[in-house]
């Protein structure tokens, strides 16, 4: 297995006025060069995308946006797009989050047209996959998050899959408390590398960053992270405030420096 440093985003969800954000970003910023090792992302909303851009410049600590819509201009009253992002400093983009596809419609062929207009502007896709307590509840995890993961990959090639980070986060862990526990996660990690080593062979797969959401906290985000197919976190709650998310982060930082 190909070691990587660990990648930790926050996902503000629709949190935080532009002052707050600023605020928060500061806060992370000020201790990110005792995070080093960590690959760190910040996507607050859109409309505070640019106070934080501001904070961000100068430190390792990226910028990410939580949507965009595939065209790159036209007539879409509400979108954004993928170039409008990479001119707002987004180096990354989370696409297909379950409250997306819950609330907004979501399907795996728009999440596709999504991954691949962010990859065509330069913006890395976190593309997100996960079951339902009901899917997981009738034996469907790994039919619902292959499906997913076809879908969403459909015509992309090897080539392009390094710059696509893959977020594991069942939707009944999500804002809930409940964690799927370090071999619940791990088991799923594991088959998803598999199902990308199918498709792309061994190689890619094992360099591929697969990360875990859904209830993740300081106190648990160690022993996730020291499972072998745990790359880093995909956190949204515990992102609001700086002191648990910056703790997220050293234990992630903790937990890669004792994995074989
Ligand atoms: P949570 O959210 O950490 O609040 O469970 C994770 C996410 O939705 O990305």
């Amino acid at each position: 297995m190909v070691k990587k440093p660990p990648f930790v985003a926050g996902n503000w969800k629709m949190h935080l006025t532009m002052g707050e954000a600023k605020g928060l970003a500061t806060a992370i910023v000020k201790v990110s060069a005792d995070l080093a090792g960590a690959e760190i992302v910040l996507a607050p909303p859109f409309t505070a995308l640019g106070e934080v851009k501001k904070v961000l410049e100068g430190s390792p600590v990226r910028l990410a946006a939580q949507n965009l819509f595939w065209e790159e201009k036209g007539a879409f009253t509400g979108e954004v797009s993928a170039p409008m992002l990479r001119d707002s400093g987004c180096q990354y983009v989370i696409i297909g989050h379950s409250e997306r596809r819950q609330y907004f419609g979501e399907t795996d062929d728009g999440v596709n047209r999504k991954i691949k207009a962010a990859l065509k502007s330069g913006v890395f896709p976190i593309f997100c996959v996960g079951e339902t307590l009901s899917e997981r509840e009738s034996g469907q995890t790994m039919d619902v998050i292959s499906r997913q993961l076809q879908g969403g990959l459909d015509s992309i090639g090897a080539g392009v899959l390094k710059s696509i980070v893959i977020a594991y986060e069942p939707v009944w862990a999500i804002g809930t408390g409940k964690t799927a526990t370090p071999d619940q996660a791990e088991e799923v990690h594991s088959r998803i590398r598999e199902k990308l080593a199918l498709k792309y062979g061994n190689g890619t797969a094992e360099c591929a960053i697969i990360l875990y959401g859904g209830s993740v906290k300081p106190t648990n985000s160690f022993a996730l992270l020291s499972e072998k197919n745990i790359d880093g976190f995909l956190v949204g709650g515990a992102s609001l405030e700086a002191e648990s998310f910056v703790q997220i982060v050293r234990e992630a930082i903790r937990a890669y420096k004792e994995k074989k």
